[in-house]
């Protein structure tokens, strides 16, 4: 059929007009990614030149302190300004008690990096469950999680975490009154500097799955409904995130991201604050299972992904894709 090409609407609004070539697109784009909202998670472990792929998490590894201070400082240049680390003790025991050993993993990786690349931000995870045999966030009293003993637990861990040199502390564990007792803590030793990173509004998520594989973390029975969200509620969320910037949180996460986003809306919109989104194991998983099936664009999916989670308002990102991104926003 041929096309009539000189019909004509009386249209006072083109919107096509702004799309009309990329150079035109980027003038009016509304949402910019940038390697520096970028910080990238590192699974470290014993030993020494360890590589060790995550089956669920292609592209991931588990690291020895030597491999994850190479890693983090390739990160810091392709651009990314931060890490956040996990640690994969030699042993467990029912209290996690290799948490806060200055030798551990974490605490080694931190002294190096901090020598090896003064400025890249070095962030901590602090929570119990890669380091209880039990695989849960804290201490136990039968089943239940003992929150004010295991708060006390946390706090000897935070303080390893910034004797070793950590910029910012991140409570994951979701126990109440936690952020409070970390900030004193570090106040009175002499830590006032040190931040903290509070994952305030955490959900109790599917999406981590793979992570538990990374830090071998699954709870051995049970799971952590007692103290992660209720995936279900919002309000809940802006309360978790009041009471951790009332207790001293100077940045919030949200936690996941992207089955979450009017969360993140929320939070950054009520509160101002620096915010953070993390893009679990699971949502990367996802991207990198269909990519490898060739059912989408793995680059695009990523760039769409993370554009949306800061569309939403994370001014921090956490993500696997971190330097993958990194470096496909440099080749633009
Ligand atoms: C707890 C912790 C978890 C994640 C970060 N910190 C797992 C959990 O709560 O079971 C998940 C991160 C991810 O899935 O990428 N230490």
């Amino acid at each position: 059929m041929a096309v009539n090409t000189a019909a004509r609407l009386a249209l006072t609004r083109r919107p096509r007009r702004l799309r009309r070539t990329e150079a035109i697109r980027s003038l009016v784009r509304e949402t910019h990614l940038r390697p520096d909202c970028f910080i990238y998670p590192l699974f470290v472990c014993d030993g020494s030149s360890v590589r060790r792929d995550i089956r669920s998490m292609p592209g991931v590894q588990q690291l020895s302190v030597d491999e994850a201070v190479q890693e983090a400082v390739a990160a810091r240049d392709d651009g990314v300004p931060g890490v956040l680390l996990f640690g994969l003790p030699p042993s467990k025991d029912a209290t996690g008690t290799l948490a806060a050993d200055p030798e551990a993993p974490v605490q080694s990786a931190v002294r190096e990096m901090k020598r090896a690349a003064p400025d890249l931000v070095v962030i901590t995870d602090v929570c119990l469950c890669e380091y209880t045999s039990h695989g849960h966030c804290g201490i136990l009293d039968g089943e239940e999680i003992a929150n004010d003993v295991t708060v006390a637990h946390l706090v000897q861990v935070a303080l390893s975490h910034a004797v070793a040199g950590a910029d910012f502390v991140a409570p994951s564990d979701m126990m109440d009154g936690r952020v409070a007792a970390i900030r004193q803590a570090l106040d009175e030793r002499g830590f006032e500097r040190v931040g903290i990173v509070s994952y305030a509004a955490k959900y109790c998520s599917a999406f981590y799955g793979p992570f538990r594989e990374a830090a071998d973390s699954a709870p051995q029975f049970g799971d952590r409904r007692s103290h992660q969200m209720d995936p279900a509620n919002v309000d809940e969320a802006l309360r978790e995130v009041e009471t951790d910037l009332a207790e001293g949180a100077d940045i919030v996460m949200v936690k996941p991201a992207l089955t979450y986003l009017d969360v993140i809306t929320k939070v950054k919109q009520r509160f101002q604050q620096p915010t953070a989104a993390y893009h679990v194991s699971g949502e990367y998983a996802m991207l990198k299972a269909a990519a490898a099936n060739g059912w989408i664009d793995e680059r695009r999916a990523m760039m769409e992904t993370l554009t949306a989670i800061r569309r939403a308002g994370a001014d921090i990102i956490i993500t696997y894709y971190a330097r993958e991104a990194a470096r496909l926003l440099a080749a633009r």
